[in-house]
């Protein structure tokens, strides 16, 4: 598995790396095969200004191979966004989330020009779904939003011992119809307590690299 993730991680590097220029900030997303990205990106470093990062952990290894890591706030421009995923549909739709990071991943993406999805061919998928969704409230809305789920056709499971950058909680949700992902990523927004769910229909990559 690391192997696929290094291997496509190196198709990401080369796909930007003749377009990196000085003053270039680039978005970086979360997960195992985006570590493998900013590992091979080490190089490269001195090739474009800096990153916006989607997480903590992401932004501890940024730094400690010596790229310099913006807020959002303080950059106009994002041109790439390399970032993993749970699952991907033919349409490039995504489920991301798994590593709990899928709200800050998702407005790096909507500030960036091109966002460049890297999976290895396992996270291809007919259809979305069989990866719990993931979504990230408010602690004191849990039980609120889990009950809306549950009303549609979901079941929503708390994740244990864990709270997101953003000081919240995950629900991952078996057994939701995400034959139509755009609808239901802007209803499960709409419930009040929801801070975001890991579909990325609106989101959506304009680049899918995938390795064997
Ligand atoms: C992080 O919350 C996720 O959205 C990740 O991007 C996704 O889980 C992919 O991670 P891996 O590259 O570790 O599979």
């Amino acid at each position: 598995m690391s192997a696929a993730k290094i291997s496509v991680a190196k198709k990401a590097i080369h796909h930007i790396e003749k377009k990196l220029s000085n003053n270039m900030i680039l978005g970086i997303g979360t997960g195992s095969t985006v570590n493998f990205f900013i590992e091979e990106l080490s190089r490269f470093k001195a090739h474009f200004k800096g990153a916006v990062s989607s997480s903590e952990a992401s932004t501890k290894l940024l730094e400690a191979i010596g790229i310099q890591v913006f807020s959002l706030n303080d950059v106009n421009e994002v041109e790439f966004y390399i970032d993993g995923a749970d699952e991907v549909s033919p349409n490039n739709y995504l489920i991301k989330g798994g590593g709990g990071a899928h709200t800050r991943e998702k407005i790096v993406a909507s500030a960036s020009r091109e966002f460049i999805c890297i999976v290895d061919k396992s996270k291809m998928v007919q259809k979305l779904g069989a990866f719990p969704l993931p979504i990230e409230v408010i602690p004191e809305s849990r039980s609120l939003v889990a009950r809306k789920i549950i009303s549609l056709g979901g079941t929503p499971v708390y994740r244990n011992n864990f709270i997101t950058d953003q000081g919240n909680q995950i629900l991952d949700v078996k057994d939701i119809d995400i034959s139509d992902p755009e609808k239901l990523e802007t209803l499960i927004n709409n419930i009040a307590g929801v801070v975001d769910n890991g579909i990325f229909a609106k989101n959506k990559p304009e680049v899918v690299l995938v390795s064997e």
